[in-house]
């Protein structure tokens, strides 16, 4: 059986190794298709899909995986790889340099192993669970910030009409309270900035497991936490709106959005 510490060393070379790839590709012309309304993929996902689960494959023949593009292979109950080759397409076809690689391992739900790689600021997000979270090698913490005002949010905005609005009307409720608002385009990177404490808050709609696995890891790990605005804990299956925050921050915008509501 892998330790955890294995995986990691697996998940980062092949996170830098896709990384690589976009790097090479995100300033050059490249096939994009739709894939839905407001969904487009482009060749490079494909091709830095294709490096990831081939890398996975070899090094944990044992493991399931699911990827963004690939889909869930059926696989055996127990560790579970989740993969986005790249977050951030849409900055990706428009050749914005925002957008990263994600790879976690997910044992009976919880993730356990993450790596999230910036290829073209050559920045590396890591942690394993129980073990803390680091950013180039360096002790990763949160802001420590108790209270809204002075949090710098981030969000990530549903592609559905109305699930937008929604999230709208929350953030709109936060605004006058909070410094300001900050949306990257890739979730992965959003909610990552939390453990790093560049952002405080991160509020988000409709996002995929592959687009927050990891990234709920490092936040947790660095001191933050994950759940609801409704107050429920975080699943891979996820569950919306999503929060990742500092613990105290959770609690305060549980209590605007209970306010909303009565
Ligand atoms: C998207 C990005 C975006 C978020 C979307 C995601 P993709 O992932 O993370 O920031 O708002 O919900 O689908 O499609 O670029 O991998
Ligand atoms: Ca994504
Ligand atoms: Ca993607």
């Amino acid at each position: 059986m892998s330790t955890y510490a294995e995986m990691l060393t697996v998940a980062e070379r092949l996170a830098r190794a896709a990384g690589e790839r976009l790097r090479a590709r995100w300033n050059t012309p490249f096939a994009i298709e739709s894939k839905g309304y407001r969904d487009i993929v482009t060749e490079a996902d494909l091709e830095a899909e294709a490096l990831i689960l081939e890398g996975l494959r070899t090094a944990f023949p044992e493991h399931a995986i699911t990827s963004e593009e690939a889909g869930a292979d059926p696989g055996a109950p127990g560790m579970r790889w989740i993969v986005d080759p790249l977050d951030g397409t849409t900055n990706f076809s428009r050749h914005n340099p925002n957008f990263s690689v994600s790879i976690a391992a997910v044992e009976d739900g919880e993730p356990v192993v993450g790596v999230i790689y910036d290829p073209l600021r050559d920045y590396c997000f890591k942690a394993v669970r129980g073990e803390g979270a680091s950013f180039n090698e360096e002790p990763l913490a949160t802001s420590g910030r108790e209270a809204l005002e002075g949090v710098m949010l981030s969000a990530d905005w549903p592609r559905q009409p109305e699930l937008r609005a929604e999230l709208w009307a929350l953030v709109s409720e936060l605004m006058p309270r909070v410094r300001t608002l900050r949306c990257l385009g890739s979730a992965a990177l959003n909610m990552v900035y939390v453990a790093t404490g560049w952002f405080d808050l991160y509020l988000a709609r409709q996002v995929s497991a592959w687009d927050q696995a990891a990234a709920v890891l490092l936040v947790r790990e660095a001191g933050g936490a994950v759940g609801t605005v409704s107050g429920a804990p975080w699943t891979p299956a996820v569950p919306d709106p999503l929060l990742a925050a500092t613990p105290e921050l959770l609690v305060a915008v549980r209590r605007v959005q209970a306010g909303r509501a009565s």
